[in-house]
């Protein structure tokens, strides 16, 4: 009947124009970041400069604070003897020489290791035979850092004081990783409100109110964080894939008979809209302020996934207050697509690009800055 037409028709425009009203209600994604002391864009250094030095030494820390990057990246694990330290992979063949050095222990986690065996490992080398044209002799040598000493780097530079993105990095293999967080970062000081929002200047973040964001694709993690620091940022990391967003296709790499796993990622996609925005939701309910999804990279390569910064997502994601910062991007052609998409910040290897990108170049180049720092 038309009256119930009418009816439904008003029904409708009405919750559209709620739907609308509490989109537009959302402070911008700018005002949220400036609210919370986190540059807009960021630039994350991605276990620091690590297309320029060995990934997460201090020679790639050292670099990436003095060209300015607003965040250094980490993933945080602990040692057997309980000491919070920086390793993206489980064990340590990719990037130590821990076959050499422990060749029976080769293949154990690294969490397997006290903190002094570590300490033993050359974290340096192998950059310099993976990518020659980079490689320094001072890289050789390089030692496992623990949070202690990045916390020092961060600190160590009178000119420029880049906050600290941390993920708890297979937080389950680490029972109470987020309480032992919590106590180093209180006890370090980088827990007490100072600085209520960045002030004039992103040089600032690390001394101001966004100094440390947390970061994990564990929904048991994000919840234990929140427990732990209510009052820190953090940030749901997504990909589609075991664990996380699920995807439509339910054919496996080795099944899709993809060349390399890039061409294989760049295919999949969430199960339909509505899955996607399920885990945008529940960032939000768990008190996240943002979510880093994965992007697809114009030349494939190992950090390149599925493409989740795709403009309707960060739509969604922006409406729902909260922020997008995508991982891990280092051409120009994809900073380009990834901002036009609308994020807000990104993790990259190559800080001193983005800042370039983003017209806040370094007044020295990533040359110099490793130099300066004796590498
Ligand atoms: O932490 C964001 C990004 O680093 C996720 O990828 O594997 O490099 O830690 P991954
Ligand atoms: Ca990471």
């Amino acid at each position: 009947m038309p009256l119930t037409f009418n009816k439904s028709a008003l029904l409708l425009g009405l919750l559209l124009a709620l739907g609308q009203a509490q989109a537009a209600s959302e402070p911008s994604p700018k005002a949220l970041a400036s609210h919370l002391g986190i540059p807009h864009p960021a630039v994350i250094a991605h276990r620091g400069a690590s297309f320029d030095a060995p990934e997460s030494t201090a020679a790639a820390y050292k670099a990436a604070r003095d060209l300015g990057a607003d965040y250094l990246e980490l993933d945080l694990q602990r040692s057997k003897d309980g000491v919070l330290f920086a390793l993206h992979d489980n064990n340590l063949q990719r990037t130590t020489d821990v076959a050499s050095k422990f060749p029976e222990r080769k293949d154990s986690p690294a969490n397997a290791f006290t903190m002094a065996e570590l300490k033993t490992l050359d974290a340096g080398s192998w950059f310099n035979t993976a990518y020659p044209e980079r490689a320094r002799p001072a890289f050789a040598g390089l030692k496992i850092l623990t949070l202690d000493e990045i916390i020092d780097i961060a600190q160590g530079s009178p000119r420029h004081k880049p906050g600290l993105y941390i993920e708890t990095k297979e937080p389950k293999q680490f029972p109470g990783i987020e309480r032992d967080l919590k106590d180093k970062l209180q006890d370090r000081g980088w827990l007490s409100p100072n600085g209520s929002t960045l002030g004039k200047s992103a040089l600032a973040v690390g001394q101001g109110k966004g100094k440390v964001v947390l970061q994990t694709f564990e929904k048991s993690s994000l919840e234990l964080l929140q427990q732990e620091m209510p009052n820190v940022p953090k940030i749901l990391l997504l990909w589609v894939g075991e664990g996380s967003i699920e995807p439509k296709s339910k054919v496996t790499f080795a099944e899709s008979g993809d060349k390399d796993k890039a061409a294989y990622y760049a295919k999949q996609e969430p199960k339909d809209k509505a899955e996607f925005q399920r885990w945008v939701d529940y960032a939000k309910a768990q008190g996240a302020i943002g979510t880093g999804p994965s992007a697809a990279l114009t030349q494939g390569g190992d950090q390149s996934y599925s493409d989740l910064v795709q403009p309707w997502m960060n739509e969604y994601t922006h409406n729902q207050g909260l922020l997008v910062h995508v991982y891990t991007v280092d051409d120009v052609v994809d900073y380009q697509k990834v901002m036009e998409a609308g994020v807000d910040g990104i993790f990259t290897n190559r800080a001193g690009e983005l800042l370039k990108f983003y017209k806040r170049p370094a007044v020295v180049g990533v040359e110099q800055v490793l130099l300066n720092n004796g590498y």
